[in-house]
């Protein structure tokens, strides 16, 4: 499969995921989908809670559920929102993909299409780790 078919159904993943948000205090429903280095596809939603903090984002539950299937090393993420501009994941989200992919490429799109495209390294330098 080429990079862009790839690129394009990692998206199509992560649309189909938002889908499932629940997001009903944010009004802000987001998708995600991770490529793992085996090249299956793992997808989540954000879920919100009363308890505003509880809420989870779309990549820690996309990741999450690879992680949950045995697979421990990311390719690419893609998250899709329907915000002006296309979302790049938030810190707490930054930390986790880069707990899974040092070389991990990450891509956002938006409603209309506007793709942004990141390295986890421009992302989050200086990542926190034990040394
Ligand atoms: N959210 C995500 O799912 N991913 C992000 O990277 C940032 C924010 C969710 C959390 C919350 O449900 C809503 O978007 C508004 O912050």
């Amino acid at each position: 499969m080429s990079e862009r078919a790839t690129e394009d159904t990692l998206l199509a993943e992560a649309w189909r995921a938002r889908e499932a948000a629940y997001a009903p205090y944010s009004n802000f429903p987001v998708g995600a989908a991770v490529l793992t280095a085996s090249g299956q596809i793992f997808s989540g939603a954000n879920v919100e809670n009363a308890s505003y903090g509880l809420s989870i984002c779309a990549e820690r539950t996309a990741i999450f559920a690879a992680v949950n299937a045995g697979e421990r090393r990311i390719q690419a993420i893609a998250v899709v929102t329907a915000a002006a501009t296309a979302t790049p994941p938030c810190g707490a989200c930054r930390q986790v993909i880069w707990e899974f992919g040092r070389d991990a490429w990450v891509v956002a799109e938006n409603r209309p299409g506007e793709r942004r495209h990141w390295t986890i390294r421009e992302l989050l330098p200086n990542a926190f780790e034990f040394s």
